[in-house]
């Protein structure tokens, strides 16, 4: 996809957004005034992943790793969470963006999980931008749920081992029907993955800031999406193959 200034605009955008503990303590404040204000840049680069004209938006908010956080920090962070799906919803909907959640929801209390349902229903005509939301997410998680589905097609004799293929993997996974991250950004540093989308990021182009999350704007998505634009995307090819097909 291309937009007005010819630049190649990622299909699939996926966020890890770290870095609100360490922009809240540089400021002496407690962590949850750095997750209130992740919220506030996630508001803010949702709207101009829609402007960018980009078709898909992953945000990991919560990973099945972070139930090991303190309690507090976890019961602050679902609180947060819940409250800002309340506040955004209409909003999100009005912008035609098409809400879904990825992750194990029966981990959370019923108050949430009938909020991420809703959501997803007053949603689910929108033809706009898709915004999936993972919580309580895990790459190993998506692997193994989508694994226990193709095993139970097995056991039912409707396919035989050797019919198991990346196609049937890709579809009981929780991305299923999507196209996979085109780009992936993670803020805050570090440069792993932290059991993000393992399956649907082998060909994404990785893209790392020092820029803590609550610090990230509307420049910085700019720059991450000028510097996909120049990447050339071999996917096991040559660049002698790519510039043929040229
Ligand atoms: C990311 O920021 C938000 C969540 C993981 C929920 P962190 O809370 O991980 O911030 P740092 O990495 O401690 O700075
Ligand atoms: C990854 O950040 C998860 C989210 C942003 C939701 P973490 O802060 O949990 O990752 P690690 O622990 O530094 O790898
Ligand atoms: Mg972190």
């Amino acid at each position: 996809m291309r937009a007005s200034g010819d630049t190649p605009i990622p299909r699939h955008v996926a966020v890890i957004m770290d870095g609100n503990g360490r922009w809240a303590r540089a400021k002496l404040l407690p962590r949850q005034a750095g997750h209130r204000a992740g919220v506030k840049t996630a508001k803010i680069i949702i709207k101009a992943c829609v402007q960018h004209g980009v078709g898909v938006l992953t945000l990991f908010a919560f990973s099945s790793e972070n139930w090991q956080r303190p309690k507090t920090e976890v019961g602050n962070l679902i609180e947060l969470f819940v409250h800002s799906l309340e506040n955004e919803i209409a909003e999100l909907h009005k912008n035609n963006v098409l809400v879904r959640f990825i992750g194990e929801r029966a981990a959370f209390a019923n108050r949430l999980q009938i909020a991420m349902q809703q959501a997803e229903k007053l949603t689910e005509s929108n033809q706009g931008m898709v915004l999936n939301i993972a919580v309580s997410y895990g790459g190993r998680w998506d692997i193994i749920q989508a694994v226990r589905k193709v095993s139970a097609l097995v056991v039912s004799g409707d396919i035989q081992p050797d019919e198991i293929n990346e196609d049937r993997i890709s579809q009981s996974l929780s991305l299923s029907g999507l196209p996979d991250p085109d780009l992936f950004i993670r803020t805050g540093g570090e440069q792993r993955i932290s059991n993000f989308l393992l399956w649907n990021l082998a060909y994404t182009e990785l893209y790392f800031t020092n820029t803590l999350w609550p610090d990230f704007n509307t420049e910085c998505l700019k720059s991450a999406i000028d510097w996909y634009a120049v990447r050339q995307r071999r996917f096991g090819r040559t660049s002698e193959q790519l510039s043929q097909e040229n």
